[in-house]
């Protein structure tokens, strides 16, 4: 299967390899970043394992999450990371996830990288549809996912036990005739 690769005018979304890893593990081993995501931070061990782990994932499998690189053009560099699943149940369905390293935050990158994955899934891909599941105090998460108009549809009240506590999530989503739309 041909690799995933989408290109945008800043960045490239990618596969993630072992050359990443010295970028991968200055945002992925700090707690902040971290603070709403259902993992938790990592050591360079188990940053290393989770990405010669991930080499083997290709895009297009049902109900498997893959983690992608948000590679900056200009450097060369990780700036952050990318994840999609498609639905276990129906293909035609996807859910995302953006991570931005902390050095990098608030430049636009991530806006830059939810365009750029769905262009790729719902022009080239041809979804139904496209999720994202994020903590209800995740204000960054809500504003992208606002900023680029995905709807919130769902608010779960204490749903889920992570990190020592229970967590409540809402759950946003775009329809590609909203995305048709959006143009
Ligand atoms: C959420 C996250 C990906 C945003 O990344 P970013 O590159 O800083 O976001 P951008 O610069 O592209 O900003 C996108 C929009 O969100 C807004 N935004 C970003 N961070 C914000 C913050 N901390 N508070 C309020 N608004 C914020 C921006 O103003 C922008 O809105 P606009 O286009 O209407 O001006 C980043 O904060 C992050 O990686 N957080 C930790 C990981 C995480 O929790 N990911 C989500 C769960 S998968």
């Amino acid at each position: 299967m041909t690799p995933l690769h989408i290109e945008t005018p800043r960045l490239i979304i990618r596969h993630l390899n072992i050359h990443d890893l010295s970028n991968f593990i200055i945002y992925r081993s700090n707690p902040e970043v971290t603070k709403y995501q259902g993992f938790d931070v990592m050591n360079l061990e188990q940053a290393e394992e989770f990405i010669t782990e991930n080499a083997a994932k290709y895009f297009g499998k049902a109900g498997e999450w893959v983690q992608y690189a948000i590679e900056n053009r200009e450097t060369g560099q990780l700036i952050g990371d990318c994840a999609i699943k498609l639905d276990q149940y129906d293909t035609r369905i996807a859910e995302i996830g953006i991570t931005i390293s902390h050095l990098e935050q608030r430049k636009g990158f991530a806006k830059e990288t939810l365009l750029g994955i769905l262009t790729f899934l719902f022009n080239e891909i041809k979804l139904h549809r496209v999720v994202e599941i994020v903590d209800a105090e995740n204000t960054a998460s809500i504003k992208l996912l606002q900023s680029v108009g995905f709807k919130q549809e769902g608010h779960f009240i204490e749903n889920i036990f992570f990190k020592g506590k229970w967590g409540s999530e809402f759950q946003y989503a775009m329809l590609k005739r909203e995305w048709e739309e959006r143009k």
